[in-house]
């Protein structure tokens, strides 16, 4: 998979070379490349954003920029752009949307500071591309770096080959075929630690009787916590 993340603070993607993700992107799994949104600019001061038509607090990313990155993008791959933009205004990012990009050949991340990106860069794009907005929850970060790196680790980690034991991705939280509830409690050694011990029943090697009570577990929590999951 292809990854373009295009912002004006490049250094906040340094974090997606450890871990997981930087292993996938070493094996070439997934390749990654960001870009300074300043370079396509030609002013002294390499401006990006301009005050809002209409008056109102905040500013607004300016379209050339990000008219000039998207054709050089393009001209960068033959792989089909689908473009992510971050936006507290999007569809929520759900684990289903994950699953969704991660079948993508190519994803470009537009990250818009400030107010926002001029909407006719959405527009035009949407001609163009296929043009996700993508809200990470009811919330408002400064600018949609942070989402970004939220989105590609969410998606990365479903890319085949990525995880070690595919197992682990079935039993999650809000994975495929396990959307209405919440993931259990988890324990490891030791069986008892500052007084407290770890719940018997997970100690009797009874297989059925630990899937029952990892079930329980899992529904009583979803009901303290997301009673929205089990439409309650
Ligand atoms: N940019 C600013 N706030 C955001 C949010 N909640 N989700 C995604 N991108 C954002």
């Amino acid at each position: 998979m292809r990854l373009d993340v295009v912002s004006i603070f490049p250094d906040y993607f340094a974090p997606l070379h450890l871990s997981l993700v930087g292993k996938a992107i070493a094996s070439g799994r997934v390749d990654l490349a960001v870009h300074d949104l300043r370079s396509w600019t030609h002013d002294r001061h390499h401006t990006t954003d301009d005050t809002p038509y209409g008056g109102g607090a905040g500013m607004v990313m300016k379209p050339e920029p990000w008219g000039e990155a998207l054709d050089a993008l393009e001209q960068a791959s033959d792989l089909p752009m689908t473009i992510v933009v971050p936006t507290p205004a999007g569809q929520p990012f759900t684990q289903a949307l994950a699953y969704e990009l991660a079948t993508r050949p190519r994803l470009v991340f537009a990250c818009g500071r400030y107010e926002g990106i001029d909407q006719r860069v959405i527009d035009y794009a949407t001609d163009t591309y296929e043009v996700i907005e993508v809200s990470l929850g009811d919330y408002v970060l400064n600018g949609g770096e942070v989402a970004v790196l939220a989105i590609t680790e969410a998606v990365v980690r479903l890319l085949p080959g990525v995880i070690g034991n595919p197992d682990s991705l079935l039993e999650e939280s809000h994975s495929e075929g396990n959307e209405q509830l919440l993931e259990y409690p988890n324990y490891t050694k030791p069986p008892i630690w500052r007084g407290r011990e770890v719940p018997e029943v997970l100690l009797s090697g009874n297989h059925a009787v630990i899937a029952r009570w990892r079930q329980e577990q899992a529904t009583a929590r979803t009901r303290a916590r997301r009673p929205d999951l089990l439409g309650e």
